[in-house]
């Protein structure tokens, strides 16, 4: 089967044929017809996660979001049938998504509903259920009827314009920070509000604190608290050390702070599928590449200026 891989750290992920594998007892094996870039991805591949994100060498395939339809079924497996379209993010800590075909145990694999194609089936997995798990369980976010002020820092990226959409469909008021080229593409998204962080004075049109701040760039937790309402989350999923020592502080001080780990959850993927099918939640895509051009699409979304998602067909 055709794989990108990585023999080292680095170095650009480069075509390879590998053997194709087989799926065994309660697996499914997927044809991969798109991935999806996120910033793990690549950081991964450089190194520059270890020791937490070690890469096994040789023949690494990088990647953790996949859209595509079921090759074969190993043994014990009745929830899935040959054909059927599936998106999952890959557990564990080994990629495996840019190859043609790749192994998933069947409690991990989601049918893709007809509504999404499989870029957007790509696009969703990772930072979409990151989204969704830091408003609702970091913020502590209804799902619906929430009447709370919700302030998304990193409005256009990946995670972020998900959790515009996902902050929107939960009834919330909700304010995007992005920059001026994104203004527009903020608002389409559902944003009651934003604020254009390059602007001269971007704050001067909020009056009101908010109850919940999910971060997405890495902002420092104390440029934010005053922000908040008294009883305040200021929820991150790019949790530097300045989070985690905020975070410590949470039993004495009544505005909280909160790292957001997203934990793999078929369940999550699925509430937002929903939300996809009742059209309250769309993957923009920021740009397309083929399975060989893995190397431009990472070097895209590692410039930073990603609005939504980056897609890889295969
Ligand atoms: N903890 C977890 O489990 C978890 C899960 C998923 C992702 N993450 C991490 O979360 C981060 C975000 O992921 P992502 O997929 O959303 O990345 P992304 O799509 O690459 O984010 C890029 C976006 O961030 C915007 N941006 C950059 N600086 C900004 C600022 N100061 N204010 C507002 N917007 C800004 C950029 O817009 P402009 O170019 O217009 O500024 C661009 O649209 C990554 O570091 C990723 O590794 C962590």
């Amino acid at each position: 089967m055709r794989s990108m891989v990585l023999d080292a750290y680095g170095m650009a992920p480069k075509l390879v044929e590998l053997p194709a594998p087989k799926p065994g007892a309660n697996e499914v094996l997927v044809r991969v017809k798109a991935t999806s870039v996120n910033p793990i991805d690549w950081k991964q591949g450089s190194g520059k996660g270890r020791p937490i994100l070690r890469a096994k060498f040789p023949n690494f395939v990088p990647g953790y979001d996949v859209a595509g339809i079921v090759e074969s079924l190993g043994s014990g497996v009745t929830k899935f049938k040959l054909d059927q379209r599936v998106h999952v993010r890959l557990s564990g800590t080994q990629g495996g998504a840019n190859a043609e075909l790749v192994v998933v145990p069947v409690d991990e694999l989601v049918p893709l509903p007809d509504a999404l194609d499989f870029a957007q089936g790509a696009a969703l997995p990772l930072a979409g259920m990151t989204a969704l798990q830091g408003l609702r369980d970091a913020c502590e976010l209804p799902t619906s009827g929430a009447s709370q002020r919700v302030l998304i820092v990193g409005a256009s990226g990946g995670v972020g314009h998900f959790a515009v959409q996902i902050a929107r469909s939960t009834g919330a008021h909700v304010t995007g920070v992005c920059s001026t080229r994104n203004v527009e593409l903020v608002r389409s998204l559902g944003a009651h509000e934003v604020v254009d962080y390059k602007s001269s004075n971007p704050w001067s049109g909020v009056t009101q604190p908010f109850d919940c701040i999910f971060d997405t760039v890495g902002s420092s937790p104390g440029d934010y608290l005053s922000k908040l309402t008294r009883r305040g989350v200021f929820a991150s999923c790019l949790p530097m050390p300045a989070v985690f020592a905020h975070a410590a502080l949470n039993p004495l001080r009544a505005r909280r702070v909160r790292p957001v780990l997203l934990s793999v959850r078929p369940y999550d993927l699925g509430v937002l599928d929903e939300l996809a099918v009742r059209g309250l939640l769309r993957a923009v895509i920021d740009a397309r590449y083929q399975a060989e051009q893995l190397a431009q699409a990472w070097a895209h979304s590692a410039a930073g200026h990603a609005a939504g998602k980056i897609v890889v067909d295969w």
